[in-house]
């Protein structure tokens, strides 16, 4: 992991016209190789040099990809004293895992149940 520590005033002074280096969850990361290859584009990075970008790139919703390619740019970790919690989104798709506990009638089982009901009432009225 992170073995170089770093205070956030440290980063904000860093020479950011030759390099390109931001704090995502209080871990320090220098993206300079990575600009060209960013597929969001080089310019939202450069934008987010010098800067605490954990917001930003929580927003974009990063795949889990992105979550691993961006261990091999990290340089270090922010100094205790100068750490913030770290947020975390809770995304919308896990909060669906209950699909299904709808109520009855706006789930499947309704209108299965009102053909069973309807042929039985069918066969017994005319059968
Ligand atoms: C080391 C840090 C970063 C890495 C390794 C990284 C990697 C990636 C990757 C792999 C993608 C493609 C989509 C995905 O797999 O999620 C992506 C898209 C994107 N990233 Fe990053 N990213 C980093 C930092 C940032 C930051 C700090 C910002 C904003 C300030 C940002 C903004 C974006 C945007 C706007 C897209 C495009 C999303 C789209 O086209 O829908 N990224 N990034």
């Amino acid at each position: 992991m992170a073995e170089k520590t770093f205070t956030r005033k440290q980063i904000a002074e860093w020479d950011n016209k030759s390099e390109t280096v931001f704090i995502i969850d209080n871990i320090v990361y220098n993206v300079t190789k990575f600009l060209d290859e960013h597929p969001g584009g080089h310019e939202v990075l450069v934008h987010a040099s010098g800067k605490d970008a954990s917001e930003d790139f929580d927003d974009v919703g990063h795949s889990f990809d992105a979550k691993e390619l961006m261990k091999k740019y990290v340089i270090g970790e922010v100094v205790a004293e100068d750490r913030v919690e770290v947020k975390k989104k809770h995304v919308a798709w896990e909060d669906t895992k209950t699909e299904g506990d709808n109520g009855f009638l706006t789930s499947w089982k309704f209108p299965v149940f009102l053909g069973v009901v309807v042929t039985l009432l069918y066969s017994y009225l005319f059968g």
